[in-house]
């Protein structure tokens, strides 16, 4: 999913924050929910560092445009099958992410205490169906139908993962997407 244009389309309401975000506030979600990490200092090097580099992929792109190739096409919400999920996650998705998704040297864990956290955009289940469907196997993508895509999503974001305390503040103003509920168990959210 590409940068290029996100510098142009900052700040922005977010209705998950029910505020006008700044990118620097759009990228500490990132570190803090999808990375599980620690936010950067707002005014900070390394933060000014990443959101030059962003001003520079957005160098030249009108303030608001739409790019091609942005965000990701939504499906149409489905049920999962947890039994077909697991046969799915083993036969296509181990070799890089592991028997038990704790990830490998070549991608990233999927749940447990190194993964997203139940706050982040992929723990919603149509989130991770849209882009496992559109993205994943990553050398070999598109070759789920969208049935098999919300089966294995059904099976990953019901691994436990790190909780976000703070989710209980997201869409302050309403607006909370279909599928943001948070279900998941908190076994592994100690560490
Ligand atoms: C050839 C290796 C490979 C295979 C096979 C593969 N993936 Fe991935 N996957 C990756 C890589 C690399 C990334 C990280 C992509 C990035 O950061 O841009 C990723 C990222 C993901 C993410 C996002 C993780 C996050 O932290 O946001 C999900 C979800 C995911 N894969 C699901 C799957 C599923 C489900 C399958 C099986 C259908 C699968 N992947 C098969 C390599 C793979």
């Amino acid at each position: 999913m590409p940068w290029v244009g996100s510098y142009a389309r900052f700040p922005q309401y977010r209705a998950r924050s029910g505020k006008i975000d700044l990118i620097e506030d759009r990228i500490n979600d990132c570190f803090e929910r999808s990375m599980n990490g620690k936010a950067l200092a707002p005014s900070g090097r390394d933060m000014d560092d990443i959101v030059a580099y962003l001003a520079f992929l957005s160098n030249g792109i009108p303030v608001g445009a739409q790019m091609e190739g942005q965000g990701l096409a939504r499906l149409k919400p489905a049920n999962g099958d947890l039994k077909r999920g697991v046969a799915i996650f083993a036969s296509t998705c181990t070799r890089c992410h592991g028997a038990n998704g704790q990830g490998t040297a070549l991608a990233p864990p999927l749940w447990g205490a190194h993964s997203y956290n139940v706050g982040a955009g992929m723990a919603n289940i149509i989130t991770a169906a849209s882009f496992i469907h559109a993205l994943m196997p990553i050398d070999r993508a598109q070759q789920l139908t969208e049935q098999q895509a919300f089966d294995v999503a059904t099976y990953i974001n019901t691994r436990p993962r790190p909780d976000f305390p703070r989710k209980v503040h997201d869409w302050p103003k309403g607006g909370k997407p279909e599928g943001a509920d948070y279900h998941i168990s908190k076994e592994d959210s100690h560490d």
